[in-house]
């Protein structure tokens, strides 16, 4: 109650050299409901003002020591204090040039012998205009904050769309890829066990045939040397069992590039999250292997925990994944290319008993809820960039390799269209760890047990 009366109370601060005058206004003042401060000399109300900001002050112009326009100076020159609007008073009979006031920054004159109703009228009147300021101001910072709120706002919306056409191309192009090669993929690998049969039924013929008839007529011995019957027979089977293992590799891509587009999918749709990740994986497989040689391969270690079936759109989870094990293999590249570089100078960050890592780690955390841990022992992120990870456009990355978008999509995504989370943490020289939360239901609607409650 009484700090709420001593916010609604004003203060005035009145500074004068003149006790009388002190005294006059002081009463004035204070039977009208103002608190009053007062100084005694230019100095003393420069002093005070280092503490306690008054409404208004009433500032005498003719003062020992420095005088009353140097007060002002000195006022209107901290950002503190120049708002606080300054009334100089002088005595009619001083000659003070008035303007010279004005410059400085004072909103007003009153004369001295002080006539009461004059005074206080016009500080109501500077108080009121200095709330009207004030509010105004207060008005126009929030009108300016809701309108950056909605341009990023807007931002945003348009880098999902920008994002969500693309991912929907590419999904269709995967899609059709995967169908066309479907087909003819379907009948090698289909051909491929009769084709076995029949080569095992020739080569069992040949047997029979050498068995039986143990002096072969000479073109048909010459014809056996240069075919080099005996190496054939050892080779073919080989062969074919490599064709098979080729064949069953085709098929699993174009099943993991089905099962990373998943266009079919308009609604949340219970998934196995572990299929996603594999086939996320096996799409970045290249990136995993394929480096300069003398240079490791990254190492993938998963640690799935058993989950159950996840609500979820896939194909945006997908991209998530993609999103994130990307970034780390950016990483991991980047700090493999520094290895390479200070290979003479430094011991290296990696080993052949501390390769470039990606470990992945499932697990339920709850009934109704799992975590998708994602960690590599990359260069990890400074402190300072952490905030910012998620910030669309935020990239470390050269221009034409990093969009910056990764995260920041990632992120919408799980936290806006899954109720789940994105979290980063991150050790410079260590690594970098990103989390996924996940619920397993997306809707209490979707939920089994819903219906009974
Ligand atoms: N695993 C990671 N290790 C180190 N830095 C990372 C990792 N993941 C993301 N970052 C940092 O976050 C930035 C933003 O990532 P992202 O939004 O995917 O955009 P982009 O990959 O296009 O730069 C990257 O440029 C990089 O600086
Ligand atoms: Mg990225």
């Amino acid at each position: 109650m009484d700090t709420q009366l001593q916010e609604q109370q004003q203060t005035i601060l009145v500074v004068d050299d003149n006790p009388t005058n002190i005294e006059v206004l002081f009463d004035v003042l204070d039977a009208c409901g103002y608190r009053v401060a007062i100084a005694k000399s230019g100095e003393v109300a420069l002093k005070r003002l280092q503490s306690s900001v008054p409404d208004l002050i009433l500032l005498d112009v003719m003062m020992p020591g420095i005088d009353g326009f140097e007060t002002c100076r000195q006022i209107k020159a901290s950002e503190d204090l120049r708002d606080i609007p300054v009334i100089f008073m002088t005595a009619l009979s001083d000659t003070v040039d008035k303007v010279k006031g004005l410059k400085l920054g004072a909103v007003d004159y009153i004369t001295k012998p002080i006539q009461h109703e004059e005074v206080l009228a016009r500080i109501n009147v500077h108080l009121q205009l200095r709330h009207l300021n004030q509010t105004l101001e207060t008005q126009v910072a929030q009108r300016t904050a809701e309108l950056t709120a909605s341009v990023t706002q807007l931002k945003e919306a348009q880098i999902q769309l920008v994002q969500g056409e693309k991912m929907a191309s590419l999904g269709q192009l995967v899609a059709g890829i995967a169908h066309e090669i479907n087909n003819p993929i379907n009948f090698i690998y289909g051909n491929l066990r009769p084709a076995e049969e029949y080569i095992e039924d020739l080569l069992g013929f040949v047997d029979c045939y050498q068995t039986h008839i143990l002096e072969a007529p000479a073109p048909i011995q010459a014809r056996m040397e240069e075919i080099d019957l005996p190496f054939l027979r050892k080779d073919l089977p080989q062969l074919i069992r490599s064709m098979k293992l080729g064949a069953d590799r085709i098929r699993q891509i174009v099943l993991s590039l089905r099962n990373f587009s998943r266009l079919d999918e308009k609604e949340f749709k219970p998934v196995d999250i572990h299929e996603g990740l594999d086939s996320t994986l096996l799409i970045l497989q290249y990136r995993l292997k394929r480096r300069d040689s003398g240079s490791l391969p990254i190492t993938v270690i998963k640690d799935y925990g058993v989950l159950p079936p996840i609500e979820c759109y896939p194909s945006q989870i997908n991209q998530v994944f993609m999103n994130i094990l990307a970034n780390a293999i950016d990483a991991l590249e980047e700090q493999l290319q520094l290895d390479q570089q200070t290979k003479q100078s430094q011991s290296p960050h990696y080993s052949a008993e501390h390769p470039p890592t990606i470990h992945i780690q499932t697990l339920q955390q709850a009934a109704d809820r799992i975590t998708i841990h994602i960690s590599d022992n990359g260069p990890g992120i400074p402190e300072a960039l952490q905030a910012k990870l998620f910030d669309a456009f935020f990239t470390t990355k050269p221009p034409g390799k990093g969009t910056g978008l990764g995260l920041s999509i990632s992120y919408q995504l799980l936290v806006e269209k899954h109720h789940g989370m994105l979290s980063c943490h991150s050790k410079p020289g260590q690594g970098t760890q990103f989390v996924i939360e996940l619920p397993v239901h997306q809707s209490v609607a979707s939920h089994p047990l819903a219906a009974i409650s």
